[in-house]
């Protein structure tokens, strides 16, 4: 508590009242870290978080970001400042335009958080928390108070916030975590999905509707037959339809790990079912999934192309873990933006098609694997490898990504025929961290057969598809840029593996 009320009295307005000199400060020591990503957003200092206000609006794609680019500098020092704003043509490169919004109102004081947007006529609306702090003097008496909050951006890019909130919580029989919220349109009614905590500490979605963007009335909490009681608190909720599913994906805090399920500190996932009934709130779905099954995935929001496809984007990281990076004054990296698709009640995800886009050098073949062999594919840790499985052979096959000379250090993925199983192993790549979460992920695997499995490396860090994105593992690792061989080891028989592997090009 004492840390945050120093911070209160640190924080300014304006990224533009700090002087230069601070600022460019803290980007240059971040821009000398080894581990800089090549096609995948960062901040160039201090903290990035949560994708906010992802839409397409005149006639470009936006995204928004939790930003505090002074999280780490010692003077001034602050952690929740604002939002950054990005635009880009095809979701692959992006425009930083720097602050879209900044806690400057007396609305959103201490933090802009997260929220959404969605075009009206000819402007942009964004629908985000403000997070206030009241009795802020007083050492045990003071308590959230959060407000949602309106805006409306022009096509200039110029957002003005509006003065009166659109909701003030806590809300009765709710505490002061109500926030996140996600504004979609049905007919002529706007509403939005907020994360709310129950007085009683469980955490809920709480669905509002408003005709005109200013008033808006509580439908009630989203109430989903699957009810299974999930945490204490619900964070960055989403609902959108795709075909005749509704799904509902959000990030429940709290959740005890269970047979090899939840092993992070915070969690994401969604419910999958009929449409919601936007009247009661009532939800006819099936159980809680995870989204992402990997060590560092939070936050995700979606949004609809112009060609109607729906695109998820999340934060590749989750809050309160140190990441190494920390000592470059700056932490956090977004996901390569992933289309959705459902099949039997299961979302498929894989990366946008726009990738091609910065496509360079090609390497294809295919490998027998009687012990082990080297896959050569350059020497930079950026690249799109699609490769086809077949161990139904052997006991196991070994991937190594990430991996040195000797092969001692590596991202090591495991298909293990045996068992059924696939893992995703970080104990033995480059700087340790997160490591009271486990160093292995898991889930089963039907191995008798060919696995198609693509993976997204950047160069500090890896997103695994297996069978066209039915399950994905995202996560941070932080290796010397020298170890950037792929190693292939087969075990007790031969395994079979057609590559496809295409080096990227740095754009960030
Ligand atoms: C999730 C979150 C949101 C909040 C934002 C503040 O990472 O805690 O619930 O709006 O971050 O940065």
């Amino acid at each position: 508590m004492t840390n945050r009320r120093a911070e209160f009295i640190n924080m300014v307005d304006h990224l533009t009242d700090v002087p230069q000199k601070i600022v460019q400060k803290e980007a240059r020591l971040a821009s000398q870290s080894p581990y800089r990503q090549y096609y995948h957003i960062e901040g160039e200092s201090g903290a990035i978080g949560d994708p906010n206000g992802f839409s397409y609006f005149n006639g470009k794609y936006h995204l928004f970001h939790q930003w505090s680019p002074l999280a780490f500098s010692q003077s001034p020092h602050y952690t929740q400042h604002g939002w950054k704003h990005l635009i880009s043509k095809d979701l692959v490169h992006w425009e930083n335009l720097g602050a879209g919004m900044e806690s400057d109102t007396p609305l959103d004081r201490y933090g802009t958080y997260s929220g959404s947007a969605i075009p009206v006529e000819d402007k942009l609306f964004l629908m985000y928390t403000g997070n206030t702090w009241v009795n802020t003097q007083s050492e045990d008496d003071w308590h959230r108070v959060p407000f949602q909050v309106g805006a409306m951006m022009d096509k200039d890019n110029q957002v003005v916030k509006w003065t009166k909130p659109l909701m003030k919580g806590p809300l009765p029989g709710y505490t002061g975590h109500f926030r996140d919220p996600k504004i979609f349109k049905k007919d002529d009614t706007y509403y939005a999905v907020l994360g709310i905590q129950r007085e009683n500490l469980t955490g809920t979605a709480l669905l509002v509707k408003s005709k005109d963007l200013k008033n808006w009335k509580i439908v009630g909490e989203i109430k989903p037959t699957a009810n299974q009681s999930l945490g204490y608190m619900w964070e960055c909720p989403d609902y959108y339809e795709i075909g005749d599913n509704g799904i509902l994906e959000f990030c429940p805090q709290g959740l005890k790990e269970k047979d090899n399920h939840f092993r992070n500190i915070y969690q994401n996932g969604y419910f999958i079912g009929k449409k919601l009934n936007l009247d009661t709130g009532e939800f006819d779905c099936q159980n809680f999934q995870e989204l992402d099954k990997g060590f560092d995935f939070y936050a995700m929001q979606t949004m609809q192309s112009p060609d109607d496809r729906r695109i998820l984007m999340a934060w590749m990281g989750i809050s309160d873990i140190e990441y190494p990076t920390t000592k470059f004054h700056y932490n956090g990296s977004l996901i390569f933006p992933r289309e959705i698709t459902v099949k039997n009640n299961h979302i498929y995800q894989s990366p946008i098609r726009e990738i091609k886009n910065i496509y360079s050098t090609n390497y294809t073949g295919k490998v027998t694997v009687k012990h082990c062999e080297k896959v050569n594919a350059g020497n930079v840790n950026a690249r799109d490898i699609k490769i086809d499985v077949d161990c139904s052979s052997a006991d196991y096959l070994i991937l190594d990504l990430f991996a040195d000379q000797k092969n001692t250090n590596h991202l090591r993925l495991i298909f293990n025929q045996k068992k059924n199983e696939f893992i995703v192993d970080r104990s033995h790549c480059g700087v340790s961290f997160a490591e009271a979460y486990g160093n292995t992920r898991f889930c089963s695997l039907d191995l008798s057969k060919k696995v198609k499995v693509r993976i997204l490396q950047d160069i500090s860090s890896a997103e695994i598809f297996l069978n066209d994105g039915k399950e994905v593992f995202s996560l941070r690792l932080f290796s010397p840029s020298e170890d950037h061989n792929i190693f292939l080891t087969s075990h007790n028989g031969t395994s079979v593996v057609d590559y496809d592997i295409h080096e990227l090009q740095k754009i960030m």
